[in-house]
């Protein structure tokens, strides 16, 4: 009902909306005095996270992309070999698993039949399995030897918006969590993280509030057919998320693609006025990543493409190679994410609006799907 919707037109801009709000609520009262995360339910001492050698995360979609994000987090702060595996394909392609694995399972629902498969063969070869759900009780984290529940509230809408960015903020505290476990000293870098985390809903409620410019750009897009997308590091996660959502919601032909790989295929793709998103990294720091992918725009612009920025605020070496900048504020790289996924996630609603289709209930999609 509209009462429901909150005088929004749908409940994926309501949902969009709360992102700041379901952000900080993930977070809230999830770190002791020590520093350690305060998991949910916890059937695993701290020896268990101690012992792991190896971490497997494995999700489907939308939740799949978070975890492709958690690896860059946790290979990087907690110096553990991590792999990011598609449910579907996990358990058929006969994983190396023992009781030092840690398996961490995401899934909004609990429900999706191929991360419970996925997670029941982890369990019956030993392995640890962590889950991080946002539905209380569901089959997914009841199965698993400990919980971590974002606090996203009931997502109505097909595409996951709300939910993907606390699956995010929960995926880096388990990041925290088994760097403070396992005695790792925080590097200054890791221990700025936690405040930086604090401070990331006021920084998706700007990001927001600055979304007009994302919506025009979208409606002048109404005829196009089809996107590309390219990032590097935690760019290329937001872009395959990026992708997904105009798929989901536009109907459109969207590809997601690490910017490194352009010129190993796709930029054959590239045709005058192809839209081409790029999630740009920070020009601080990691430079050398950000002179990759401004040579990348400039390759796909010498190729005639349309080219859209998701750029950091005061980066002014970008906007003069591109047609449309949109800025976020200042993170860390690895929380970027966080910030550089919203745009996208208004970008497709809108374009779909356009459309004047349901963004809803998209066609052929389901919110949980509970067959294999
Ligand atoms: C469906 C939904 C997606 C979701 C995926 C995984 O495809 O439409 O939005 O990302 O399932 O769902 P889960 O509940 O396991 O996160």
């Amino acid at each position: 009902s509209a009462a429901e919707k909150d005088g929004y037109e749908h409940f994926m801009l309501k949902e969009i909306a709360e992102q700041p709000r379901a952000v900080a609520d993930t977070l809230r009262g999830r770190f002791d005095t020590s520093g350690q995360i305060l998991l949910d339910e916890v059937r695993m001492s701290d020896q268990d996270f101690r012992d792991v050698d190896k971490v497997f995360i494995v999700a489907c979609g939308t939740s799949y992309h978070a975890g492709m994000v958690a690896k860059y987090a946790i290979e990087h702060w907690v110096r553990l070999p991590c792999e990011v595996e598609l449910a579907s394909e996990f358990r058929y392609r006969d994983p190396v698993l023992d009781r030092s694995t840690l398996v961490i399972v995401i899934s909004q629902s609990g429900e999706t039949m191929d991360t419970l498969m996925a997670l029941r063969h982890a369990r019956n070869q030993k392995a640890r399995v962590l889950a991080i759900s946002n539905t209380v009780g569901s089959t997914i984290p009841r199965e698993s030897d400990a919980v971590l529940y974002t606090r996203a509230g009931i997502e109505v809408a097909v595409a996951s918006t709300k939910a993907f960015l606390t699956q995010l903020a929960a995926c880096y505290l388990v990041g925290l969590h088994l760097a403070a476990v396992r005695g790792i000293k925080y590097a200054d870098e890791v221990g700025a993280v936690v405040a930086e985390l604090a401070a990331a809903p006021d920084k998706i409620a700007e990001v927001l509030a600055a979304m007009e410019p994302v919506r025009e750009l979208a409606r002048s897009m109404g005829t196009a057919d089809r996107a590309l997308f390219i990032g590097r590091h935690v760019g290329y996660p937001v872009a395959l998320e990026g992708a997904l959502k105009l798929k989901e919601l536009a109907y459109m032909h969207a590809e997601g693609f690490a910017a490194g790989e352009l010129k190993h295929g796709p930029i054959s793709l590239i045709e005058a006025g192809t839209p081409v998103v790029v999630v740009v990294p920070s020009p601080r720091g990691r430079s050398l990543l950000h002179d990759k992918v401004v040579s990348n725009i400039q390759e796909v612009k010498a190729r005639g493409a349309t080219v859209i920025a998701i750029a950091e605020e005061g980066d002014a070496v970008v906007a003069p190679h591109v047609d449309h900048t949109v800025f976020t504020p200042r993170v860390p790289t690895l929380l970027a994410p966080l910030l550089t996924a919203v745009p996208l996630q208004v970008f497709a609603c809108e374009l779909a609006a356009a459309k004047g289709l349901d963004i809803d209930q998209p066609r052929n999609l389901a919110k949980s799907v509970t067959v294999e």
